[in-house]
């Protein structure tokens, strides 16, 4: 075991209050692809197609892409041993609670509970004339844009879109955590998207020690990160739970 990995096993294990903040690299080994870098999203859509305003202007081509990039093919992704990992040290007290970009509710199936979603989820939708809900798995999805059934007004994912405020719920339970944090893991994330790429900041500048589990650097890598284990999620998290629970 590397002394990296010696060293984050140390922090969590001697930790009082352990955060996780992940992005969309935790799912990538689930077969959903990163927004940026290597076979990044964004090299083959444009992310104009979620921006607010964006998707109110143009709904059809809007959901086409939120169709191919989200319900489609990836929407059917299954958890892979990162999530499974992290609920695991949920269930043992070592880790508190998750923050995370990530839309796509991977954390919540592999069975964590304390998941805060920063951009939002793709599981309900509502209409965006008369305010009704709906869960994603009763909606036709080769109807786009899909419409409400009560009004034909057109659905949008309760994600947050570029130009859209973030759920008051998540970014002040989220600040909240960051506050409590004196270790926060740092999984799968660029660093590049505001206002959720505060948050290992926020925590840092609370006495947070920062582990970083990535396979290229990020902008926190030279900058805040205390411990860096370069490498794939579930690989870094396989390690790490055999230490932590032996
Ligand atoms: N394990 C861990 N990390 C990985 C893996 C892996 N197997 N594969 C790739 N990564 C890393 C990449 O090196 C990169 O740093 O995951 C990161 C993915 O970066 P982004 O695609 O920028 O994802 P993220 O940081 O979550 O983006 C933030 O941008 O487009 C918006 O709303 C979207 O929530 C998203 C936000």
């Amino acid at each position: 075991m590397s002394t990296e990995l010696k060293k984050a096993a140390k922090l969590l294990r001697d930790s009082k209050y352990t955060i996780v903040f992940t992005g969309a690299g935790i799912s990538v080994e689930s077969g959903i692809p990163p927004f940026r870098g290597e076979g990044g999203l964004w090299d083959q859509y444009d992310p104009i197609v979620l921006d607010l305003n964006y998707f109110l202007q143009n709904p059809e081509s809007s959901w086409q892409a939120l169709g191919e990039l989200f319900y489609g093919p990836y929407g059917d992704a299954k958890p892979n041993e990162a999530h499974y990992a992290l609920a695991r040290l949920e269930k043992q007290g070592l880790i508190k609670s998750i923050i995370t970009q990530n839309i796509d509710n991977l954390h919540q199936e592999a069975g964590s509970q304390n998941v805060y979603e920063f951009h939002g989820t793709l599981q309900t939708l509502v209409c965006l004339d008369c305010g009704a809900k709906y869960l994603a798995k009763e909606i036709n999805f080769d109807k786009i844009p899909p419409r409400c059934s009560k009004d034909k007004g057109i659905l949008k994912p309760n994600v947050i879109l570029f130009g859209e405020a973030i759920p008051e719920e998540a970014a002040s339970q989220s600040a909240i955590e960051a506050m409590k944090a004196d270790v926060i893991l740092v999984i799968g994330t660029t660093g590049e998207v505001m206002p959720a790429c505060m948050i290992p900041y926020q925590a840092q500048e609370n006495g947070a020690t920062i582990i970083e589990i990535n396979p290229n650097k990020s902008n926190y890598t030279d900058s805040i990160t205390d411990v860096f284990l370069q490498g794939k999620a579930t690989e870094m998290m396989k390690v790490l739970e055999v230490d932590l629970l032996s």
